[in-house]
């Protein structure tokens, strides 16, 4: 089945409205554990808006599950990656005026720098994801800088309606398709919900889907456990019929 990741920065988006310590982000990690999820996923962001340091080295004592850190490649989260050693972190595009990651990293215009960056992480034993839109010259571009995965930004398609979301879907398969050549595993993530995931989980060699606001938001109304599960039970409906 498709390996599900819960994004929870949005537990800790709550908390910082009021600076304090409820909801409690290491107490959602534990309930998506128990629930059966296979990693949470952070973003540390560089203006930490939600997600703090002190939330990465608590998750990373008391996670039985991978933990998947997102984050810009600027030398101050670089450190405290290197630091922390997650299972796997997956290089994000930053910007200090957005409200969510607005579209995909360009990692064909910073080849030198992300080799780099990968190459340390490497040392340290993690692995490296890259979060990009689905085009051909980027998915090159990720192998050449020896990526060991790619994340597909599933944003246009979250956003399209009707014919636009079947080009969107079809974009998604294509690139998905070129991955498999490359040797490259495939996730997904950004603006998935219980109601789009379907069509997306049946792309054959998915490996991994990261969600964190659709179930964050369903949580509020019917529980952590059970908006992880509803989630989880799409996964696998499309494991059934592919
Ligand atoms: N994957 C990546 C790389 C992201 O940046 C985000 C958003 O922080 C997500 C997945 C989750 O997106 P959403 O909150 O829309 O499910």
């Amino acid at each position: 089945m498709i390996e599900l990741g819960v994004n929870i920065d949005h537990v800790a988006t709550l908390r910082q409205a009021r600076r304090g310590v409820v909801p409690d982000v290491i107490a959602a990690a534990k309930i998506c554990e128990l629930a059966g999820v296979h990693q949470i996923t952070v973003h540390l962001r560089a203006d930490r808006r939600h997600i703090q340091d002190a939330d990465v080295y608590a998750l990373k004592e008391t996670l039985l599950v991978h933990m998947n850190l997102e984050m810009a490649a600027v030398p101050e989260v670089i450190r405290v990656a290197h630091d922390i050693k997650p299972y796997i972190v997956c290089l994000v595009p930053e910007n200090r005026e957005e409200v969510t990651t607005e579209g995909g990293l360009d990692v064909a215009g910073q080849v030198g720098k992300l080799t780099e960056v990968v190459q340390s992480m490497h040392e340290k034993g993690i692995k490296v994801s890259m979060f990009i839109d689905p085009e051909p010259g980027q998915i090159e571009a990720a192998a050449v800088i020896g990526a060991d995965a790619v994340e597909f930004h599933t944003g246009a398609y979250a956003n399209a309606a009707g014919d636009d979301a079947d080009g969107e879907l079809q974009r998604l398969w294509d690139c998905a398709e070129q991955l498999e050549k490359m040797n490259l595993y495939c996730h997904a993530g950004h603006g998935l919900t219980v109601r789009n995931l379907l069509p997306v989980a049946r792309i054959p060699n998915l490996r991994e889907v990261n969600i964190g606001h659709d179930i964050i938001a369903r949580a509020l109304f019917i529980g952590l456990d059970n908006a992880v599960k509803e989630i989880m039970g799409v996964l696998k409906e499309a494991d059934n019929v592919s």
